[in-house]
């Protein structure tokens, strides 16, 4: 009797000493801290881009292509299926050998089934000035017949940290004599 009421306590004061040793030590993973540690400024930076984007889908220089498809994409109205890698020069003006500011490398899926409709998952990475070296990340859908089509900004490296925003697209020429489909791009950023 008398061994058996020093037997529990003793069983439970064990178990607990087991189980404080598997509760996970806090791991600090996560702090806040204030904008000035980081070095941001209150006021954010809005800039307006504005730029040319060359897919060459078609002659000797690709800058557009097809890495994918479905096995039925080449029956569906809208090219449900195809995946596009791409890696297309932004220029300044819209003429093929206008300066180059920079580049949109991603791809684009045909996401919609009924009609060309684009998932666009790129990055625009700058190759001029003060924004050499930094990107702007882009994610949306792009209808491609309508006259202007918008895709947010979802964020940013560099100059465009914290970036925020959308942008629009117009087609100015769709398959060129060049091969190329030129796309007029007008982008406001929050950053
Ligand atoms: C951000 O705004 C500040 C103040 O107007 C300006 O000096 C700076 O050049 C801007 N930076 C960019 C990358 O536009
Ligand atoms: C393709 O690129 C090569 C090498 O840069 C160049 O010589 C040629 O003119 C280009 N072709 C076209 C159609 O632009
Ligand atoms: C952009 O940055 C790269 C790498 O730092 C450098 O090689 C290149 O000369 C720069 N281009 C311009 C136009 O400043």
């Amino acid at each position: 009797m008398s061994s058996n009421t020093m037997y529990v306590p003793t069983m439970s004061l064990f178990f607990l000493l087991c189980l404080s040793s598997f509760i996970p030590k806090t791991h600090a993973f996560a702090k806040a801290i204030t904008k000035e540690e980081m070095g941001i400024k209150q006021q954010q930076n809005l800039t307006h881009l504005h730029f040319y984007f060359h897919d060459y889908v078609k002659g000797d220089n690709l800058t557009a292509i097809r890495i994918a498809q479905a096995p039925n994409t080449d029956k569906t109205p809208s090219g449900f299926g195809a995946l596009v890698m791409i890696d297309d020069p932004l220029t300044e003006g819209p003429q093929s050998d206008s300066k180059i500011i920079g580049y949109a490398q991603g791809m684009y899926g045909f996401a919609d089934l009924k009609q060309p409709g684009l998932l666009m998952t790129m990055n625009f990475v700058f190759v001029e000035g003060e924004y050499n070296g930094s990107t702007i990340s882009v994610l949306g859908r792009n209808q491609v017949m309508n006259k202007v089509r918008e895709l947010g900004v979802v964020g940013g490296s560099g100059v465009f940290r914290f970036a925020s925003g959308y942008a629009q697209a117009k087609t100015v020429t769709m398959l060129d004599d060049s091969g190329a489909s030129v796309v007029e791009y007008d982008v406001y950023v929050q950053h």
